[in-house]
């Protein structure tokens, strides 16, 4: 497990430019489906048939992570950027970025007097390049670039860039590998642009047209010292989302995974996370609507290089996806 997992998450994949990773995932899911495309966005759909009894289920994970979109390059060879997603700057500064190409490069600051004055536009990233030359030979204006670091495993738990949202999609491919036989059509979809909006969840949600919609996202935890007030802790199980910026979870959805939880004996926490969203916040607005619900994996420092995850939460997240992709679904 935490090989796949790391082979996720280390993956190239900034909003719009989830190809790499989407390489890597459809490599490690094409043999548990029945059938894989790839949308006009680049989303990446894989059905796993039902007995025909059922419904038509649509399982979301977003592909693209954070990153860093190159604005200028100035005569020096220094890049001045924008994010892509939501970044903070004292995050970012320090940091190692990568390119589609395989250029590295690091992020440091202009002089601030105040750390309140540390903005992104007081950034740059340094290529390595003596001058502007050097540096349009290897990025150009509108390149974009990742976190570039190695996960690290501490035992029952690791840490990584990119956990949000891989590891959403890693919970996805252990489903696929270890569901039996169920009555639903299983639409796994690998969505792209999350962290720009949802874009890649609203069309593909259209295209599938599901019954019911359930998407897998990491959340915020609220046991770190003096954190925001939240009920979630990490290694406590599933969280199960009640509420969050784009989404209020279907109630019957939510029932129905509590309900799963409590019969299989997975450990499970209710969510609310008071800022953010993720893909059932497009799905559940498709068409006529659709009841959908959200599976997350708690996870601390996100939008960090350093998001860490508990292995007994994304056993929990599998099993209860798992169970819930296999009964039969009465909203
Ligand atoms: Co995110
Ligand atoms: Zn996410």
């Amino acid at each position: 497990m935490k090989e796949l997992i790391r082979k996720f998450v280390e993956a190239y994949g900034p909003s719009g430019y989830e190809d790499r990773t989407r390489a890597v995932i459809q490599d490690e899911i094409e043999k548990y489906a029945d059938g894989v495309s790839v949308d006009v966005l680049g989303n990446l759909i894989a059905l796993k048939k039902g007995d025909g009894t059922g419904k038509k289920i649509m399982i979301a994970g977003h592909m693209d992570e954070i990153g860093v979109i190159v604005l200028s390059i100035d005569d020096n060879g220094f890049l001045r950027f924008s994010n892509v997603g939501g970044l903070h700057p004292a995050v970012v500064l320090g940091q190692r970025v990568i390119f589609e190409n395989g250029t590295v490069g690091v992020i440091g600051s202009e002089r601030v007097d105040d750390p309140k004055d540390l903005k992104l536009d007081k950034l740059f990233i340094d290529i390595g390049a003596k001058n502007r030359q050097e540096a349009e030979a290897k990025v150009s204006v509108g390149d974009m670039a990742g976190f570039h670091v190695p996960m690290v495993d501490l035992g029952s738990r690791l840490v990584s860039k990119g956990m949000d949202d891989r590891i959403g999609c890693a919970v996805m491919a252990l489903a696929m590998q270890r569901m039996g036989r169920t009555p639903n059509d299983c639409y796994f979809v690998f969505t792209v642009q999350e962290e720009v909006g949802l874009r890649g969840a609203r069309t593909s949600a259209f295209a599938v047209g599901p019954d019911l919609g359930i998407s897998l996202d990491v959340t915020r935890t609220g046991d770190t010292p003096k954190s925001i007030t939240m009920a979630v802790g990490l290694g406590k199980g599933a969280a199960i989302k009640v509420k969050d910026s784009s989404i209020v979870a279907h109630p019957k959805v939510k029932n129905l995974m509590a309900e799963t939880a409590r019969k299989h004996n997975i450990p499970y926490q209710f969510e609310v996370l008071e800022g953010g969203g993720t893909d059932s916040g497009a799905i559940h607005m498709t068409r006529e609507g659709v009841p959908s619900g959200v599976i997350s994996i708690p996870t601390r420092y996100i939008h960090s290089q350093c998001e860490m995850v508990d292995l007994g939460d994304i056993e929990a997240c599998v099993n209860l996806l798992v169970k819930i992709l296999e009964g039969p679904v009465n909203l």
